[in-house]
């Protein structure tokens, strides 16, 4: 997701409940998981609402010369 000039969020898309495709809401600003109305906070991660627990997995990214690079997936224990 692009959420600023410069500023771009990833993660892998599988809820971490059971694993249907989670989708970006631009409009409500959040990450939706349509199967069992589950939700995530798109500066985090972290589940705001439904049965998801645990944070979807973030993927790294970073620009170079105006290109977006996915370069790792953040471990779950690591601090923001
Ligand atoms: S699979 Fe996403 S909320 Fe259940």
């Amino acid at each position: 997701m692009r959420l600023g000039e410069n500023e771009y969020k990833a993660y892998q898309n599988a809820c971490t409940h059971l694993l249907c495709p989670v989708f970006w809401d631009q409009g409500e600003g959040d990450l939706i998981c349509p199967c069992h109305k589950g939700k995530f906070d798109v500066q985090t991660g972290a589940p705001t609402a439904g049965p998801p627990t645990r944070p979807l997995p973030e993927i790294v990214v970073k620009v170079e010369a105006g290109t977006i690079y996915a370069t790792r997936v953040k471990r779950y224990e690591e601090k923001l």
